[in-house]
């Protein structure tokens, strides 16, 4: 019996320990902000390998994105709002990470014209996120 309400904490703690926090958004969000600059060098100095290496650097970080726990845990006060906020993160989440291939793609058949495109149009969604969601 007590065995079992051992290993309930245990793995509640662990639960816990993986939650998603707002500390880890601004980790995440660093990260892809590092991964756009390597993006940026490997088109000026038109190097492939730089190009993938900060696409899989920002495709990592925007997996890893969500609505911190602290946002969620709030959803039943505010339940309309969250959801849109939520339903908008997956959204944009998505359309980076496919977007980000989109650039190699591009890239690699040497047109880098299209493949900076593809870039804009990703700062276009960080930055629609940064208006929604800070007024920034
Ligand atoms: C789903 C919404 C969303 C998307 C998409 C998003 N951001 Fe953010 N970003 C945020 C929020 C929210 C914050 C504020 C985090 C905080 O202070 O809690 C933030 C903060 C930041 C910061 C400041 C972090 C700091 O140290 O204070 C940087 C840099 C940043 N984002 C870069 C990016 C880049 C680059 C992208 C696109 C590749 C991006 N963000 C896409 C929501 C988003």
């Amino acid at each position: 019996m007590k065995k079992w309400v051992l290993i309930l904490v245990v793995s509640l703690s662990a639960l816990f320990g993986a939650e998603y926090t707002k500390e880890n958004r601004i980790s995440d969000m660093n990260e892809m902000a590092a991964a756009m600059n390597t993006i940026q060098s490997g088109f000026f100095y038109n190097n492939y390998d730089t190009v993938v290496s900060g696409v899989e650097h920002l495709r990592n970080a925007i997996v890893r994105v969500q609505p911190p726990a602290e946002e969620v845990q709030e959803k039943d006060l505010i339940a309309r709002y969250m959801n849109q906020k939520i339903q908008m993160t997956n959204k944009i989440v998505k359309k980076i990470n496919k977007k980000s291939l989109t650039i190699l793609e591009r890239f690699k058949d040497g047109d880098s014209a299209q493949a900076l495109q593809e870039y804009t149009k990703i700062m276009g969604q960080c930055m629609s996120c940064h208006r929604e969601m800070r007024n920034w």
